[in-house]
């Protein structure tokens, strides 16, 4: 039995669009409702459990690589237990976990500033104990009723969104460049800005060279894929489906170098953290750091956009350390800083997953 052109052909549009619909329904469920969060529905009468659980509807705001959201929460009595989501570690693009921590600590942060704004004293104990291999830091919390009164970081926590847009021909002022490096105080580490051009075209090289290596890689692009078809990373539903399909079928590489080169060609200043050691505490504590600048700088309109191929990828993460001044540093962070209009709305978070780890957890009480 011969089967027609125009069979094999329908037969294969409905095989594509059920792959496409499956992968819609089974998208997990992000929202951007999770912005609206107010600070007067604080549970002011609420019991101490009630009280730290709000405090995560900050944290969960964070960046994230990818926006995959690789944190989880515990709240029992004055603690907070931050734990980490290996599920969402990017293997391919963060093969030693920098970013996976990196990302954490500004889910931290977050929790942190906000802390502070309610009334609490917060003490971090970074990785506790070797048995609870995911269990990244605990918060202890104290309230001290004496709410912060500078307000900016946290109010910039529900502004902050990362800027991918081309930056302003205009030159960060001084001021500002010293406002934003008050912000580091931490001995073991380093936050380097600098507006040398031969820095960025040092930098712009080795993003080119990244992004060829990494998507030559069919393995880093249907990394970049199923994040994209999370739809938690622009495009949502169908969409994220198609620009899933895309980045993995086609060669999207040069369009995206070009693309960055000219960024980092409109960009008054690059930022770079460094730290002393390279353990999973300095990684979270430059997490931490990161976010505080990327908060102040929002505050001050100053936009972020990080730019972490440099670092993904092992022959070009070894010459970012050539541009920083100070020597013996690990490179874990690196974002341009400048001018621009603010993006569009907000990228969509799965406040539900954050959560469901509580309930488990309470379940299991
Ligand atoms: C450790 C880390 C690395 C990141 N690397 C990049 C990057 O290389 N390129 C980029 O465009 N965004 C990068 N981002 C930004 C995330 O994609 C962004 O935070 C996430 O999509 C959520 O969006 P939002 O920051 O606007 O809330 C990074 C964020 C973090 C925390």
């Amino acid at each position: 039995m011969r089967v027609s052109a125009i069979k094999v052909a329908v037969i294969s549009a409905f095989l594509i669009l059920g792959m496409f619909l499956g992968g819609v329904i089974t998208q997990p469920k992000a929202s951007v409702d999770v912005w609206e969060v107010k600070e007067s529905d604080f549970p002011i009468n609420g019991s101490q459990e009630d009280k730290l659980k709000f405090l995560l509807k900050y944290a969960i705001l964070a960046p994230s690589s990818h926006n995959s959201q690789p944190w989880k929460f515990n709240v029992s009595g004055d603690e907070i237990r931050l734990y980490g989501d290996r599920s969402k570690w990017l293997r391919v693009a963060d093969t030693d976990q920098r970013e996976f921590y990196i990302s954490l600590g500004c889910a931290l942060e977050n929790m942190a500033i906000a802390a502070d704004h309610f009334g609490y004293n917060h003490s971090v104990t970074y990785f506790p104990t070797a048995d609870e291999e995911d269990l990244v830091a605990v918060v202890r919390l104290n309230p001290n009723d004496q709410p912060s009164r500078n307000t900016k970081l946290f109010d910039a926590i529900l502004t902050r969104h990362t800027n991918r847009k081309l930056y302003e021909n205009r030159p960060v002022l001084d001021s500002e460049i010293q406002l934003l490096q008050s912000q580091s105080a931490e001995t073991d580490l380093q936050l380097y800005m600098t507006s040398d051009p031969d820095t960025r075209n040092k930098f712009r090289g080795l993003i080119v060279r990244a992004n060829k290596i990494q998507y030559k890689d069919p393995d880093y692009k249907s990394e970049l894929g199923y994040w994209l078809g999370q739809g938690v990373m622009g495009p949502t539903g169908f969409m994220a489906k198609i620009a899933q399909l895309v980045v993995v079928l086609f060669d999207t590489g040069n369009g995206q170098t070009k693309t960055d080169a000219e960024l980092i060609n409109s960009t008054p200043i690059l930022g770079f953290i460094g730290s002393k050691e390279n353990d999973r505490a300095s990684q979270v504590k430059a997490g931490q750091l990161f976010e505080r600048v990327w908060l102040a700088a929002e505050a001050h309109g100053i936009r972020v956009h990080p730019m972490s191929q440099a670092l993904e990828v092992p022959e070009t993460k070894a010459e970012v350390s050539g541009l920083i001044p100070q020597k013996g540093l690990y490179p874990q962070q690196i974002f341009r800083l400048g001018y621009a209009e603010p993006e569009n709305g907000h990228t969509p978070r799965w406040a539900g997953v954050a959560y469901q780890f509580l309930i488990i957890q309470i379940i299991n009480l």
